[in-house]
């Protein structure tokens, strides 16, 4: 496994980071799918991954907990949690709900420190508009009074040892810009896979500015792995035939057009992409099970695709993006 440091810090972690959304069951309950997670979790820390992102909005933390509690390699550990302070349409940061999500998430966890906060302000963002720019302007508005509270309440749990960096998920490019140039945060985290390269242009700035950037979602959450990756094999009913995803099939086929020659593996493929820059200091995969992780572990041993490839897969997502503006999928999740 490689490691590498977050921008400036001290925190030196895996470039995979195990994502824990989709590898266990909401109700608590040790069905397939969380037998599945179990195991990839557990071969995944003997494989060198300490590293993993979580939220209590995925109901899945009760598995984190139990591979972790009594884990050797607990205090090894290094978590990213998303904490969202205020959350859709509340209308200011509020210091006891932050400090909440914190410290409920490290009992959860049985973690003694949270190495990296994301940091959510989503407030007015629009999620019925998909994200897009219309709630923007109220949200940079608001941006300097909410950093004002969330300073100052980060700033005592790290005096009680509780947490480490602050970083922040920006959902927008124009938020992005804002909090880089603050020089609040620690770093970035944001969506980063072949058909998501947007904060790419903010590369150069997070550098400059010593920041470290944490990627989410290398496969596209998962149209970019072997298996939808050619869309006319896909079972009736699978989510990635519905129509909202026709034109991110498109500007697949127009990147893949692109390349000199076809991936042996597009899941390699993508996890690659998703690290090719050497600012991305991880990128977080759910990993449902050992299979995934295995492909996973085979990715992060190879090269790295050039910042040719990731150039021209940015210049089409751009033109994609200026054509169809930002929209969400079914799920309310921005892609772009
Ligand atoms: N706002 C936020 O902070 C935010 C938002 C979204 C996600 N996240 C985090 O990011 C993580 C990843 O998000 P995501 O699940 O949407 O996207 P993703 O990691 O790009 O896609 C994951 C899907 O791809 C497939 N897959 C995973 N590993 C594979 C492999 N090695 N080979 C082939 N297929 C593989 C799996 O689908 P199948 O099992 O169905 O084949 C898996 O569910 C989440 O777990 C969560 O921790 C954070």
């Amino acid at each position: 496994m490689r490691y590498r440091q977050y921008g400036n810090t001290q925190l030196k972690v895996s470039e995979m980071c195990f994502g824990t959304m989709r590898y266990a069951s909401k109700e608590g309950i040790p069905d397939d799918t969380s037998k599945a997670g179990k195991q990839a979790l557990e071969e995944a820390i003997e494989q060198g991954i300490n590293f993993i992102h979580s939220s209590y909005e995925y109901g899945t933390r009760w598995l984190t907990g139990d591979v972790l509690k009594n884990h050797p390699k607990r205090h090894e550990f290094h978590h990213i949690i998303k904490v969202n302070v205020p959350d859709w349409g509340e209308p200011r940061f509020e210091e006891p709900a932050f400090r909440k999500q914190i410290e409920d998430a490290l009992r959860e966890l049985h973690a003694d420190q949270i190495a990296v906060v994301q940091h959510l302000q989503r407030g007015k963002l629009d999620r019925a508009l998909g994200y897009c720019q219309e709630g923007e302007p109220q949200r940079i508005n608001e941006f300097q009074p909410v950093l004002d509270d969330l300073l100052a309440a980060f700033s005592k749990l790290r005096e009680e040892g509780k947490v480490q960096y602050l970083a922040t998920f920006p959902y927008t490019v124009g938020y992005a810009r804002r909090a880089i140039e603050s020089g609040a945060f620690s770093g970035v985290v944001a969506y980063f896979d072949v058909l998501e390269t947007e904060m790419l242009d903010l590369f150069p700035l997070m550098k400059e500015k010593g920041m470290g950037f944490i990627g989410i979602r290398p496969l596209a959450a998962g149209l970019l792995s072997n298996r939808r990756i050619d869309r006319s094999s896909l079972p009736e009913g699978d989510r990635f035939r519905e129509e909202q995803w026709d034109r991110f099939y498109d500007q697949l086929n127009e990147f893949r057009s692109t390349l000199s020659e076809e991936p042996d593996s597009w899941s390699e493929f993508a996890l690659r992409f998703a690290l090719a820059d050497p600012l991305i200091t991880s990128n977080v995969v759910s990993i449902n099970n050992t299979e995934q992780l295995h492909t996973a572990l085979n990715a992060v041993s190879g090269t790295y695709p050039d910042e040719k490839i990731l150039q021209a897969a940015h210049r089409i997502n751009t033109s994609y993006r200026e054509k169809f503006g930002v929209k969400a999928n079914a799920a309310g999740v921005p892609i772009y």
